[in-house]
């Protein structure tokens, strides 16, 4: 069962193989704007990880093509990799295999989660609760395979209005320019969105999403608007000095990412949310 409104797996089996690198960022020693959100992203968990985490044994649902895991499989986590994806889980176990990471990787649904109660230590899904009308069943699935005491963590991009709203109208702009230059009429009036069309992104708020968790057996459940930089349509000098004031911004950003206050979390483009297993939840 799925209740994925993208509907099957087949969706996704053809994202990844007409995008195999989509979610991987650049190596480029240059910053660019994905580079740094993946830096910003990850230190992030890294200090999640680091205060809650009570063990190596992590369990990434979604994990498409494993970059998360990958990175916390070299700081010495077990990761075992859940995909409904063959395609998106194949990339992942190429990826491993090159750099001789141990893990498992599992072809299943997030909403019925192979695995007995109180398993992992950390659970974790990037860019795939927002995919779910009802969040209620992926949630509690989640939260059913952590042990007691266990961390639930969770990152997703949100339907929301957030500075990335208000910089499309930038890019919609910079678009209708390029396009009208080279004589493409059509194109030229066409909005830019986020997210784009044929992607489906729920309604859900982060309020409903930590509502969710607490019922699904989660305590200490912290809810945050994170990643205060949109993505801009600039030309490649432009672009380049966007990244370097970004860059030179990280310990504000870091702060933004932790901050409880409410203008980050409407600022914010992204939404993370973590919690621990209670002791007490049935299975
Ligand atoms: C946006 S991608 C995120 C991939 C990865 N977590 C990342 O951050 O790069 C969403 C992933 O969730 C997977 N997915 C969607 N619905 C699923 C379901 N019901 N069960 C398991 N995986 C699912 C898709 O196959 C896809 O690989």
């Amino acid at each position: 069962m799925s209740n994925n409104q993208m509907g099957d797996n087949q969706w996704w089996n053809d994202f990844w193989t007409k995008n195999p690198g989509a979610s991987e960022s650049s190596k480029n020693h240059e910053p660019t704007w994905d580079g740094l959100c993946w830096i910003a992203q990850t230190q992030f968990w890294e200090e999640v990880f680091g205060q809650f985490a009570s063990g190596r044994e992590m369990l990434e649902c979604g994990s498409g093509t494993a970059r998360v895991s990958r990175h916390f499989a070299r700081h010495g986590f077990n990761c075992t990799m859940l995909d409904y994806s063959e395609e998106g889980l194949r990339l992942g176990q190429n990826a491993f295999q090159s750099e001789k990471l141990p893990g498992r990787f599992i072809v299943g649904d997030i909403n019925n989660i192979p695995f007995p109660a109180n398993t992992f230590d950390v659970v974790f899904s990037g860019g795939v609760l927002e995919l779910f009308d009802n969040v209620s069943r992926p949630i509690q699935e989640m939260t059913r395979v952590l042990k007691p005491g266990g961390l639930f963590a969770a990152n997703l991009v949100p339907r929301k209005l957030s500075i990335q709203t208000i910089a499309e109208c930038e890019r919609t702009l910079v678009h209708s320019a390029r396009n009208l230059a080279r004589g493409r009429f059509r194109d030229a009036v066409r909005v830019t969105r986020f997210p784009p069309d044929g992607y489906y992104i729920s309604r859900a708020t982060l309020a409903d999403y930590v509502e969710t968790c607490r019922r699904a057996g989660l305590e200490s459940v912290v809810g945050l608007g994170t990643s205060p930089f949109p993505a801009l349509a600039l030309p490649a000098a432009a672009r380049r000095f966007y990244a370097r004031r970004m860059k030179a911004l990280m310990p504000w950003w870091r702060r933004f990412n932790h901050s409880q206050s409410k203008w980050t979390e409407w600022w914010g483009i992204t939404y993370a949310i973590y919690g621990i297993k209670r002791d007490s939840v049935k299975s």
